[in-house]
């Protein structure tokens, strides 16, 4: 899956309200309605929000900032996810993780300056007895060493069409 963010539109954060204004508790599958179609949630959705909601802006964007799933800026054209769960931990995530922050420039919820990956933490990929596991866009990749993480990267970043 390409994580390519599509630029601002009134049309994707409209069709996301109308969609679940209804609902129970229609602020966050809103949000995240808006994030799946964007891959952000930009600015311009807060005022839309709070007044399809009847909520102030500051309730609307204190949600957003509450839950570092939500971006509020485009995203890298990648998305690489390290899996931090007590099983890979145990195989030496953290170390991993360490190492990637260091490589990519940039922390968990972040994007590298050229703009093509994002690091986000994930909780379990399904491959815990062969750990440290991470995932870049739909891919797994099991047993991630620091060179490993090296290699694959450097190919997505020397490499833009890899995995779009
Ligand atoms: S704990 Fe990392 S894949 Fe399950």
């Amino acid at each position: 899956m390409s994580t390519t963010p599509n630029p601002p539109s009134d049309d994707g954060i409209s069709a996301a309200i109308a969609a679940h204004r209804d609902e129970p508790g229609a602020l966050l599958p809103i949000l995240h309605d808006i994030q799946d179609r964007m891959g952000y949630v930009p600015a311009e959705a807060v005022p839309l929000i709070a007044a399809a909601l009847n909520l102030s802006r500051a309730e609307v964007h204190g949600v957003i900032t509450f839950y570092h799933h939500f971006r509020q800026h485009p995203g890298g054209r990648h998305t690489v996810h390290l899996c931090r769960a007590e099983a890979c931990q145990a195989r030496g995530a953290e170390a991993l993780i360490a190492h990637a922050k260091a490589e990519l420039g940039c922390d968990f919820h972040g994007t590298t300056a050229d703009g093509t990956i994002s690091l986000e933490p994930v909780f379990c990929l399904g491959h815990c007895a062969s750990g440290p596991s991470m995932m870049i866009d739909e891919e797994p990749h099991a047993g991630v060493t620091s060179a490993r993480f090296d290699a694959l990267t450097r190919a997505l970043r020397t490499d833009p069409r890899r995995h779009e």
